[in-house]
């Protein structure tokens, strides 16, 4: 069975416990014993009073009989009568009290002060008798033989006797006393003494977990810290190379861009001419050659005009001679011309470097296409701003909405490629829709006021990529 407690934890506590039933074990016992010797004393107080109150009413009875034997005054024998019934009494709440609580010697030292206290009664009532019967003189007589003074004297040693036992019993019972408050004192402070080292082991182990557990605190947070920074690194080295795939993919764009302006563009702007001119020589000889060849005009215009949109596709030209503002001015009103939808523009003329200039335009080509496709909108705002800190796009429709997991979904190609281009250039990118509201995609790029700057004089001064001004049929 799995323990609820460490061992460490239990056995502190199980010991503390123990101690706990033993300091009361300890205080119990006390206390019985107190009462025990309390109620012992009060006992042998009562005695020693019951023994000597005999004595005294045994006493006061035999100067009684003594003083009416002497005066023959009958008023004499009044303390007699009147001693008779309570030396009764007391004696035997004397011997009730010794056989509760004396020892077999004072129960037999009582047992002795019985047989005397009766004989002396006897001996007294006998004188008295005989003083009634034979007169004064045969009283005095039996007097004289000294049996009542003996008697007397047998019932003071008998009591004595039980005084003295009654003492020893007391001493030791005072003794017994002082040697359980010993006891119980060498006991409290053993279990004090005890308590303290067990909550000395319990303090310690304590604070040994605590110290443990701050140890794996800090490693853990030493770890998270640590797999934080990799996972920074990481990411930056994936930003990086991300951004420098986007660089080359643009850059290999541009190239094939140019070959295609300068070798097809040649080739078909030669061929035109050709044509053109063979078209001009056969209009009067051969005017259905001549037919054929203005087909072939209009065909090769056809293909200037599509080598013009490719070359348009793989790199804005517009981007690179008029800058970031007049071309997403173009694209968006192109986009929303050709798709039938009313576009609110407010695009911040500005100059950006160009890695972020083509990011930004790449994300709005995406982002148009994306609601021409699905979002059956009616209405689409573009918003460019820059401030100090960077440059911010927005763009908003008021169609369908995201169908919902559309951001997680690895097939999203679209929006996952615009997330990268933003991530590669440090910025932010959030993509939402309420159902009846739309689309709408934040974009945030940081540039530093002096990378603006800088690039509206770079701009200034070279050249752009690609040779060619605003679109002609003719380049
Ligand atoms: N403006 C929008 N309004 C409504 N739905 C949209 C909008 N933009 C994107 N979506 C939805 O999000 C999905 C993902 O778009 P995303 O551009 O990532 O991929 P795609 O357009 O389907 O494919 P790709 O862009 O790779 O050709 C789309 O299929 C579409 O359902
Ligand atoms: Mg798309």
């Amino acid at each position: 069975m799995k323990r609820l407690l460490p061992l460490r934890v239990l056995l502190p506590l199980a010991l503390g416990v123990i101690v706990s039933l033993a300091v009361l074990g300890f205080a119990e016992i006390g206390y019985r014993r107190l009462e025990f010797a309390n109620k012992a004393m009060s006992a042998a107080l009562e005695m020693e009073t019951a023994v000597n109150e005999t004595l005294a009413l045994i006493g006061d009875a035999e100067s009684g009989q003594r003083g009416y034997l002497l005066t023959g005054d009958a008023s004499y024998l009044n303390p007699y009568k009147a001693a008779l019934p309570k030396i009764d009494h007391t004696f035997a709440r004397l011997r009730e009290l010794i056989n509760t609580n004396g020892s077999t010697v004072m129960i037999d030292h009582a047992g002795q002060l019985n047989v005397l206290i009766g004989k002396k009664l006897n001996e007294m009532e006998s004188t008295l008798a005989l003083n009634e019967r034979s007169g004064r003189q045969a009283a005095f007589q039996l007097i004289d033989t000294g049996l009542g003074q003996q008697l007397m004297e047998q019932i003071r040693a008998q009591a004595q006797s039980i005084l003295d036992e009654l003492r020893e019993s007391s001493r030791r019972g005072g003794a017994r006393w002082a040697q359980d408050i010993e006891f119980g004192r060498v006991g409290m402070l053993t279990m004090t003494a005890f308590t303290i080292a067990l909550l000395f082991v319990v303090w310690a182990l304590a604070r040994r977990e605590i110290s443990a557990r701050e140890a794996k605190r800090r490693t853990l947070i030493e770890e998270q810290r640590r797999l934080e920074q990799e996972v920074t690194a990481r990411t930056e080295e994936l930003s990086e190379l991300s951004n420098y795939l986007q660089t080359v993919r643009e850059e290999e764009k541009s190239r094939l861009a140019r070959d295609i302006h300068d070798e097809l563009g040649g080739i078909l702007v030669g061929a035109k001419m050709d044509v053109a001119w063979a078209a001009q020589r056969c209009k009067s000889s051969l005017p259905e050659a001549a037919e054929k060849l203005d087909r072939a005009l209009a065909i090769l215009d056809e293909g200037v005009e599509m080598k013009r949109r490719i070359i348009e596709e793989l790199r804005p030209t517009l981007l690179d001679n008029l800058g970031i503002s007049s071309a997403l001015d173009w694209q968006v009103r192109q986009a929303c011309e050709r798709a039938g939808l009313n576009c609110e523009l407010n695009v911040a003329d500005i100059e950006l470097p160009p890695e972020v200039a083509i990011a930004l335009y790449r994300i709005v080509q995406e982002a148009l296409t994306n609601i021409i496709k699905y979002a059956s909108a009616r209405n689409v705002d573009v918003e460019l701003l820059a401030d100090d800190e960077g440059v911010s796009l927005i763009v908003h429709d008021d169609g369908a909405g995201l169908p919902s997991g559309v951001e997680s979904s690895r097939l999203s190609h679209g929006i996952a490629g615009m997330r990268q281009r933003v991530r590669a250039l440090h910025g932010t990118f959030k993509i939402g829709s309420r159902p009846g509201t739309g689309t709408t995609i934040e974009v945030f790029i940081p540039v530093p006021k002096n990378a603006q700057d800088a690039q509206t004089i770079d701009q200034e001064i070279s050249p752009p990529l690609l040779p060619s001004p605003a679109p002609s049929p003719a380049s």
